[in-house]
């Protein structure tokens, strides 16, 4: 057992929470610490957030291997939590004899402090605080805690001039502003940041100080943390302190468990972070085919928006209605619609044997949320990990359906004109488009979660309108395979016959 599997226990999982205490395992570690690239002969480490050590001790391994060129060791650490410093201190003591036997000279503060809280008031020259100190290697397994905007934390990271929500972007941050220039960091954290909207600050300031070198992602949202049973999508990175990007960042991934295969590969660093992106989204290709969607759908004309469409969330919040709504059709009734009715490639209605209402009474109270019958898209919102795709678009068709009010609940997504129905072909283009393998692995890459909402599908580019229509007019069944689906797009996209 760690030493840090062994305080996991002693600390308690609420406790863990309340400080964002996820410890890293010593393969992680390893890992992590493997990604700098020549390591200054003498170190300034910081550890923020350092827990029981398990990331210094894991530099200093790295940095005790031969010809690693490390002559001095200083490690600063900060650690909030009393209960974990011993555990700290014994780690700090076990890295300096090591270093001992190799020659090397190591010295170590333990700070038992705020790092957001001192780190910002010393980088803000506040009157109470010393000069900032300067740092050559960062490596880092930030707490992850939303911060609200009123908090003491977001009022110090505002004092140096960093928006942020979370307390990882925020250590992130104060992090990058105490290296010196070709300083390196390295970092687990979530992949949030990559696209969250909340994060475009953040992003915006961590590619201006920073130099992207390499991104790490586990194929299991489990992996990195799995004695911890977190539940998170986690990126690894390196940077180096700079302003110039460089030319290719490498890829890597692994399954997460110890020893497992690594496959990397490089990308230019205008496949990750489009150049005329205004959000600056860090896109993480996963492998090849992955990469390829980015690329090609980044090749793609138009938007929704300029498609003359919207795609917006089924308006009826079934909790909020419960009155209105029934199990079965009935008089003074219009068909209520839940991603459930999928039905293949389109609509199975009434679905009796579910535990969803099928139907939803048209009234004075219901009508504002219910839509004008007609030809829509709809796409499921959530899908379970299970399912073959993140994107699921099925054909509502009024000819199966007869009604003239509709009701989408709000677990799915309808494209739409003006709030009215689409016009056949072009709803039948973008049923193929969005089911297409190319836009699922677009998806995949994109974003962390099996979530798609109305934004994501606001911000995917689209075909220009005859392609789209004719992709529409090619397509023979709303069942089709998805190697037909795919075939249909490869032809009218990229002219393969
Ligand atoms: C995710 S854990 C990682 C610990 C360690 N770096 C590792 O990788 O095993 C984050 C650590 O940051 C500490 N922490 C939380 N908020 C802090 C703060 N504001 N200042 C310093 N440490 C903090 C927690 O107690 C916890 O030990």
């Amino acid at each position: 057992m760690y030493l840090s599997e062994i305080t996991t226990e002693l600390l308690g999982r609420e406790r863990q929470e309340a400080l964002g205490q996820f410890l890293t395992p010593s393969p992680v570690g390893d890992f992590m610490a493997s990604l700098f690239s020549t390591l200054p002969h003498n170190v300034r480490l910081i550890d923020a957030g350092a827990g029981t050590g398990a990331l210094t001790a894991a530099f200093v391994r790295r940095a005790c291997a031969k010809d690693s060129g490390v002559k001095s060791i200083y490690a600063t650490t900060y650690e909030l939590d009393t209960k974990i410093l011993s555990a700290l201190r014994v780690t700090l003591a076990e890295c300096e004899s090591l270093c001992s036997e190799r020659g090397i000279s190591f010295k170590a503060e333990v700070h038992h402090a705020d790092f957001i809280e001192t780190m910002a008031g010393k980088l803000s020259g506040d009157l109470f605080s010393s000069a900032a100190p300067s740092f050559n290697i960062a490596i880092a397994n930030p707490p992850y805690k939303k911060i609200n905007t009123a908090s003491p934390e977001r009022r110090a990271l505002r004092s140096v001039g960093l928006e942020t929500s979370n307390l990882y972007t925020g250590f992130v941050g104060l992090l990058t502003r105490l290296l010196e220039d070709g300083g390196q960091l390295v970092a687990i954290t979530p992949r949030s940041f990559c696209n969250g909207p909340y994060f475009r600050p953040f992003r915006e300031d961590f590619l201006n100080l920073m130099e992207l070198q390499h991104l790490h992602v586990f194929e299991s949202r489990d992996a990195a943390f799995r004695d911890d049973a977190v539940l998170q999508e986690n990126v690894i990175f390196h940077a180096t302190k700079g302003k110039t990007q460089p030319p290719i960042v490498t890829v890597s991934s692994s399954s997460g468990d110890a020893g497992a295969s690594i496959t990397a590969k490089g990308f230019h660093f205008a496949e990750i972070v489009y150049p005329n992106d205004v959000e600056r989204f860090i896109h993480i290709p996963a492998d090849t085919g992955h990469a390829s969607a980015t690329a090609r759908l980044s090749d793609l004309p138009d938007s929704l928006a300029s498609l003359g469409l919207t795609v917006s969330t089924g308006r009826v919040v079934d909790f909020r209605l419960k009155n209105a709504l029934r199990p079965t059709p009935g008089p003074g009734t219009v068909p209520l619609l839940y991603p459930c009715h999928f039905n293949g490639g389109t609509v199975h209605w009434p679905k009796l044997e579910a535990r969803k209402p099928n139907a939803i009474l048209d009234n004075a109270e219901t009508r504002p949320w219910l839509v004008p019958s007609g030809l829509y898209l709809l796409t499921k919102r959530f899908t379970s990990k299970e399912e073959r795709r993140r994107l699921v678009a099925c054909l509502f068709d009024p000819a199966d359906v007869k009604a003239e009010w509709l009701g989408f609940e709000n677990h799915l997504n309808y494209f739409h004109t003006d709030g009215k129905g689409l016009e056949r072909k072009l709803a039948l283009g973008l049923f193929v488009y969005l089911n297409s393998t190319l836009v699922d692995q677009y998806f995949r890459c994109f974003s962390g979660h099996t979530q798609v909402n109305a934004t994501d599908l606001r911000r995917l580019a689209y075909p220009d309108r005859a392609t789209l229509e004719a992709m529409g007019n090619a397509l023979k069944r709303t069942d089709a395979s998805q190697d037909e689906l795919d075939q249909l797009v490869e032809n009218h996209l990229y002219g393969l016959q």
